[in-house]
């Protein structure tokens, strides 16, 4: 099923992105033009800056590059009216760090902007679209999922998690709202559903609209909802855009990131490639052997990497610093520079990320086991 963008990339070939496929280099202006979505201004982002104090490095970067709607929900804002936040996951398995993107985003504007965070787990979603899934393993999935998200350090009396199968009561007639609104038609042209689609999967767009609504009902508030993701997502906030009005809600905002690569040529890092995907879970010796495999920008001997440099541009492991683990401007162009100079080689710059990420994912999982103790203080309050 393709609701697809397409292009001919040069590394790992034709793109392809929808909620449920990202392969291809992903050419992240072609998407703004052909998703119609608003690339980041300067003059938007100094609005931002004035409430975060300082710009987050994922935007400072513009790993978040693209938005719909984000200069009304801050003008909203400057005049009195807050937002929520919305985001989502679809637990068909574990986390990887891919997924903590826009996670440790979302964080960051709840404590800036000291607001409600509600949280999609869409259990129903996976069983629906992934012939061999139980509804008990997305269900496991679900709590298990839970407490990744925990472990990023949200707060728990502004944080609302919806599973979906357990809380469907609570967005049924809001579903029920939307699904009337949006015609097959619609939806067959977003998403690409075909005569062999489930009926299930063709209803589903209108759960996962449901909760950019549910706050009014929640707290009688009518206030919009802005979304973070990374631009995968976008099918679904076009559909529910267009509705939104007629039913007497603010069109939801969003705030698109970029994909975190996996570790071969090309896509995003994608749960359903696990030998290129770092999952939290995943032991030191994993993380380590995962990453001796991945693809880089490297030569194919030392000495001709040390005479002519290598090409950070293409490589994943460059990408991790980028996105995650490099967080000085100045340590992160001096690898750049190292890189291209042939200064360093592909093996100390892998050393040095193995270590940096089983640092990183030893502390979220100590976060991750405490979150076991209060994953119910993060269940939607009704
Ligand atoms: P899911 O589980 O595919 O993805 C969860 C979140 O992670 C983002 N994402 C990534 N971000 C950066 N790099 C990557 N490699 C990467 N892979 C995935 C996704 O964009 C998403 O933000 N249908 C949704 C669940 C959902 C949802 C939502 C997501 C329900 N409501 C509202 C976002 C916002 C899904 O299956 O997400």
């Amino acid at each position: 099923m393709q609701m697809t963008s397409n292009s001919e990339g040069t590394n790992g070939g034709e793109m392809v992105v929808t909620p449920w496929e990202v392969k291809g280099k992903v050419d992240y202006e072609r998407l703004i033009r052909e998703f119609g979505t608003q690339p980041l201004t300067d003059e938007l982002l100094a609005k931002l800056e004035k409430y975060t104090d300082k710009l987050h490095l994922q935007i400072e970067r513009r790993i978040f590059f693209s938005h719909r709607d984000l200069d009304t929900v801050l003008n909203l804002y400057e005049q009195g009216t807050k937002f929520v936040l919305y985001t989502g996951r679809g637990p068909s398995g574990p986390v990887h760090i891919g997924h903590l993107v826009p996670w440790i985003f979302t964080r960051h504007l709840q404590e800036k902007f000291q607001t409600r965070l509600y949280f999609q787990m869409t259990d129903d979603e996976k069983f629906l679209i992934d012939d061999e899934t139980t509804l008990a393993e997305t269900q496991k999935w679900s709590y298990e999922n839970a407490l990744d998200l925990i472990a990023v350090g949200f707060k728990p009396e502004d944080t609302y998690i919806i599973y979906d199968s357990q809380d469907i009561d609570l967005l049924y007639d809001v579903t029920l709202e939307v699904a009337k609104r949006i015609t097959f038609s619609t939806a067959r042209s977003t998403f690409g559903f075909q005569d062999s689609t489930n009926i299930g999967w063709v209803f589903w767009p209108a759960i996962q609209a449901a909760p950019c609504f549910i706050h009014k009902k929640l707290t009688g508030e009518n206030v919009p909802a802005l979304i973070p993701a990374a631009i995968d997502q976008d099918p679904y906030w076009r559909v529910t855009r267009d509705i939104a009005q007629k039913l007497g809600y603010y069109k939801p905002a969003q705030i698109h990131c970029r994909f975190l690569p996996g570790l071969g040529a090309g896509g995003k890092m994608s749960a359903s490639m696990p030998e290129t995907s770092i999952f939290t879970m995943d032991a030191p010796d994993v993380v380590k052997k995962k990453i001796w495999n991945a693809y880089t920008g490297g030569r194919g001997t030392a000495a001709e990497q040390r005479k002519l440099g290598a090409d950070p541009t293409v490589c994943s492991i460059f990408q991790y610093y980028f996105f995650l683990f490099e967080e000085g401007s100045t340590k992160l162009s001096d690898r750049e520079r190292r890189c291209r100079a042939g200064e360093m080689l592909c093996g100390e710059c892998k050393l040095d990320i193995v270590s940096k990420l089983n640092k990183f994912l030893e502390t979220h999982r100590e976060r991750r086991e405490r979150a076991k103790n209060i994953i119910e203080q993060y269940h939607v309050k009704r």
